[in-house]
């Protein structure tokens, strides 16, 4: 399977941070946000890996990161979205890049604890469709909102004033390849933008989004307030003593 980090958008919402620099650059803890969604595909073995940028610094990517040796990979794609179209606008830059396979993506401002791994092999193994990750969270409202009926996902709901669950609708999702023919039949939203949601919404149309829910802490780290959230959960993890079996 192949992987793409959504890394594009302006970053208003951390301003003046993103002023002259692209968010996915700014520091978590110890490292560059980038490093964790790029970090979280090589640790699931995805090793075909596309990065959309945009915005400011777009070439302190290929700086940084350079063929991906420090990773493990071979090499690394880049791609350029102009302006701020939305997440779906984003990932329509992929297309070619995808060759008719599915695809892994994550959103360059999220940090997991969890290995997304076996997430990818119970994906290899559904029949078709898509599956997203749900992370129960305190502020829903921020997020997509999966509206839950019994077990199954009847709607995402995308930024709700009133929140229908505190499942929060997190920013891993794996495609199979209707997601590009999904996008091209999108509208932009109230927003001016594509949205991600929309795009989730139209496999549950056709019954086709399973979904599970994340084990360990999930955050983004798009405002201030999640960026030292983000930092504070890293810290905690690099802290975190050893178990040491006797
Ligand atoms: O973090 C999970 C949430 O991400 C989901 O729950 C929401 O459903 C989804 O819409 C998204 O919400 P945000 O409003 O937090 O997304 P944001 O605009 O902050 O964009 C998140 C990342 O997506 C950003 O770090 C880079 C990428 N992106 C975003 C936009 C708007 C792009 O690559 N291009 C874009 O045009």
């Amino acid at each position: 399977m192949k992987g793409v980090i959504l890394a594009g958008g302006l970053g208003t919402r951390l301003r003046p941070l993103t002023t002259v620099t692209n968010k996915h650059l700014l520091p978590v803890y110890d490292k560059p946000m980038i490093y964790y969604p790029l970090e979280a595909l090589c640790r699931a073995g995805i090793r075909d890996i596309m990065i959309v940028t945009g915005g400011n610094s777009a070439g302190d990517f290929l700086r940084l990161l350079g063929n991906g040796r420090q990773f493990g990979l071979k090499d690394i794609y880049y791609t350029y979205q102009e302006g701020e179209g939305g997440i779906a606008d984003a990932l329509r830059l992929c297309e070619h890049f995808a060759e008719g396979q599915r695809i892994c993506v994550i959103l360059g401002d999220n940090i997991l604890e969890d290995d997304i791994g076996p997430v990818v092999e119970r994906f290899e193994r559904q029949r078709s469709g898509a599956r997203i990750l749900l992370k129960a969270v305190r502020d829903p409202e921020r997020f997509g909102v999966a509206v839950l009926d019994g077990e199954r996902i009847v709607r995402i709901e995308e930024k709700p004033s009133v929140p229908p669950s505190p499942y929060a609708v997190t920013g891993v999702y794996l495609y199979d390849p209707r997601v590009f023919e999904i996008i091209r039949g999108l509208q932009p939203s109230g927003r001016g933008e594509f949205e991600i949601t929309d795009v989730n919404n139209a496999y549950i149309a056709t019954k086709e989004l399973e979904y599970e829910i994340l084990r360990g802490w999930w955050t983004d780290a798009g405002t201030f307030e999640s960026l030292h959230l983000a930092a504070t959960l890293v810290e905690s993890r690099r802290k975190a003593p050893e178990v040491v079996t006797p």
